[in-house]
């Protein structure tokens, strides 16, 4: 088993890049694999989850040349894909499966996608449903509703469908079935979750339309799209979340972070620490690949507790481990609702955050759609939280937000099962250590 220790020290000081953005890698994969000719994806995440992705379209029978800067991805065209000789691994990838699993229920052939037990308990009725609408033949462990998936690639044809849950892989993945569906789909959502797949599809020059709240596309293009000479990925805004965090709440710190996506629909922490007390400037705003981006920099300060509703829920939605380590070591109360969807993501977030921080000293209230975090910043230890041994239960997340709280505990803290931390951020740990020995 892998852990990690963590041992408090001085400030974090200096600059770093992090990853790229995870969400848009997969996208960027599956939309270069359907264009007609040879793409390049620059700084992609390496992390097992987009890995895995590409393994899936290299068994879909796309050529893609692999270097750690760059991917080179030989498009065979909408219709290229050709039938897998084995079921699709996912790995531990929500986007991976989802995604995948709506742009292949409209081709003509058969695919089994699985991937790890977390994944194996996710719920995936969420896009089964409206593909089975749409004419999908989908079986799966309890109706549909668990992974493994089996896909009898079908004759799809479009439908309006108006999703309960603001979710870019519902949106993403009925977007990719669209495109082979005979008619317009429609599609709504409750709230604007990310939409990186709406502007890699303007990238691309995709005929996609937006009515008010809903996102209109006709299926079956006659001609595709041509292959990206040069698609740069933004740094992952959700890597960059943990650095913004711990930059923060250590004392002394002065942290840049270069090159990172800063998409409105990605960045409500943002928000939320700048409510709270943060010090945080975006410099040098620029674009890449139709993403805006920006270079980040944090200086600590003090944080205080505050309320955080459904409206700010779809664009913070991965970042409630390290907002709740933000929360533990605020003054004050921090409340968190309308976050239920926390408890069906990598791992139940609001029961292992609660309970890894709880071992850390840290009160909190746990509900079922958020949490309320009594914040130690009054207390004598001044926002000190206490050593502990803790363990991420397989979600990077939680793993890499458990580091981050231990740079201000009491004494080293130690972490098991931090393996799963590749799944994102292969290079995290190397990060932090870059910046607690980098002295300006
Ligand atoms: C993602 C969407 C979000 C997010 C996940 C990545 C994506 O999930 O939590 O980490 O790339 O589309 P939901 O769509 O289920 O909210």
């Amino acid at each position: 088993m892998t852990s990690l220790t963590i041992t408090p020290g001085g400030p974090l000081r200096g600059t770093i890049s992090v990853p790229g953005d995870k969400s848009i890698t997969h996208r960027a994969v599956i939309l270069t694999a359907l264009a007609n000719g040879v793409s390049t994806v620059a700084d992609y995440c390496r992390g097992e989850d987009c890995l895995n992705t590409m393994r899936a379209f290299q068994a879909l029978g796309i050529r893609i040349d692999e270097s750690v800067e760059e991917l080179r991805v030989y498009g065979k065209g909408l219709w290229g894909l050709t039938e897998p000789n084995g079921p699709i691994d996912c790995g531990n990838s929500g986007t991976g499966i989802r995604l995948l699993t709506g742009l292949l229920a409209g081709q003509d052939f058969f695919t089994v996608l699985t991937g790890d037990e977390s994944i194996r308990r996710r719920p995936m009725g969420r896009i089964v449903k409206p593909l089975r609408e749409m004419g999908a033949t989908i079986a799966g462990r309890k109706g549909g509703e668990l992974a493994p998936l089996a896909v009898v690639g079908s004759r799809l044809r479009a439908i309006a469908y108006a999703s309960p849950v603001a979710s870019a892989q519902i949106k993403s993945a009925l977007l990719l079935s669209a495109l082979f569906a005979e008619g317009t789909t429609r599609i709504t959502e409750p709230r604007l979750s990310r939409d990186h797949t709406e502007r890699l599809f303007q990238f691309f020059g995709i005929a996609l339309r937006r009515e008010g709240a809903t996102l209109l596309l006709d299926g079956r293009p006659s001609v595709g799209w041509n292959a990206a000479p040069r698609l740069v990925v933004p740094g992952d805004f959700s890597a960059a979340a943990f650095f913004i965090v711990g930059a923060t709440i250590v004392p002394g710190s002065d942290v840049t972070i270069q090159q990172v996506g800063i998409n409105p629909t990605r960045t409500g922490l943002l928000e939320i620490m700048t409510r709270m007390g943060a010090d945080i400037q975006l410099l040098n705003r620029r674009e890449a690949a139709g993403e805006p981006i920006a270079d980040i920099r944090v200086k600590s300060s003090r944080l205080r507790g505050v309320a955080v509703g459904s409206d700010l829920i779809p664009q913070t939605i991965d970042e409630f481990p390290i907002l709740s380590v933000a929360a533990a070591v605020a003054e004050g109360q921090t409340i968190i609702s309308g976050a239920e969807e926390l408890r069906v993501k990598e791992s139940d977030r609001i029961a292992t955050m609660s309970a890894e921080l709880r071992a850390m000293g840290v009160q909190i209230a746990e509900n079922h759609d958020g949490m309320i975090v009594q914040g130690l910043g009054t207390t004598e230890d001044n926002g000190r939280l206490q050593a502990t041994h803790g363990r991420s239960h397989g979600d990077h997340r939680v793993a890499m937000s458990l580091a981050i709280a231990g740079l201000t505990a009491s004494a080293s803290t130690v972490i098991d099962e931090t393996a799963c931390i590749e799944t994102s951020f292969p290079t995290f740990h190397r990060t932090l250590l870059e910046l607690l020995t980098e002295r300006q």
